[in-house]
């Protein structure tokens, strides 16, 4: 990694877009979101009736990080969670998932769902260490390229929320 300093995470801002948006592109070349689609999210993400959390990782220097969570009645949905390249590895991914799990309990959300594409093992692995479970695919769900969307699963069943990052006993499914 380059930036010698632990990212820290913080609420999403819509100033924040820009630099999101060029993790974005080199993420997710092809399925970028577009500019409108954070912005959309991020004006559900604030106030009483807010349904959205969305969390940036930074450094010193730069945001190296980004994760976002949709929360509708007792489900809730992983919308997007990335890493700048440099930092993989590092447990960030592990910590941004956290925060969104964290959201997801203060919503008091007794499911989390998301897709991710069947080809990417290595999200796959960390949803699984947080103890979500495939319960089904989406075929074709990726255009154009085509790709199979893997749906992954997290059944909360305490009140304390779902763990952060143990392979635990607890029940679950997936999305990405
Ligand atoms: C998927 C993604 C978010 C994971 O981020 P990450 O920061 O690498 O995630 P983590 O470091 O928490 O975990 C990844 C691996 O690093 C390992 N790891 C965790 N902490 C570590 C540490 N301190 N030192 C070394 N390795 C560590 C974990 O064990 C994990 O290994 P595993 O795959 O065997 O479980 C990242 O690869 C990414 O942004 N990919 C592109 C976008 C994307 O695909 N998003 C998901 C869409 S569904």
């Amino acid at each position: 990694m380059t930036d010698a300093v632990t990212p820290r995470l913080r609420e999403m801002r819509w100033w924040d877009i820009d630099p999101v948006l060029e993790l974005e592109k080199e993420l997710f070349p092809e399925d970028t979101w577009s500019r409108g689609m954070f912005w959309s999210e991020l004006a559900h993400a604030r106030g009483p009736e807010a349904t959205r959390r969305y969390v940036v990782a930074e450094t010193d220097e730069r945001i190296v990080g980004y994760a976002g969570l949709a929360a509708s009645g007792d489900l809730a949905d992983v919308q997007t969670i990335a890493v700048a390249r440099d930092h993989w590895g590092t447990g960030l991914g592990g910590r941004l998932l956290a925060e969104l799990l964290s959201a997801a309990t203060a919503f008091e959300c007794g499911e989390v769902m998301l897709e991710c594409r069947i080809d990417n093992i290595r999200a796959q692995k960390l949803y699984e260490r947080f103890g979500f479970e495939a319960i089904g695919f989406r075929r074709g769900y990726y255009q154009p390229g085509n790709v199979d969307a893997l749906v992954m699963r997290l059944t909360t069943q305490s009140d304390s929320g779902p763990a952060a990052g143990s392979t635990s006993e607890r029940e679950t499914e997936i999305h990405g």
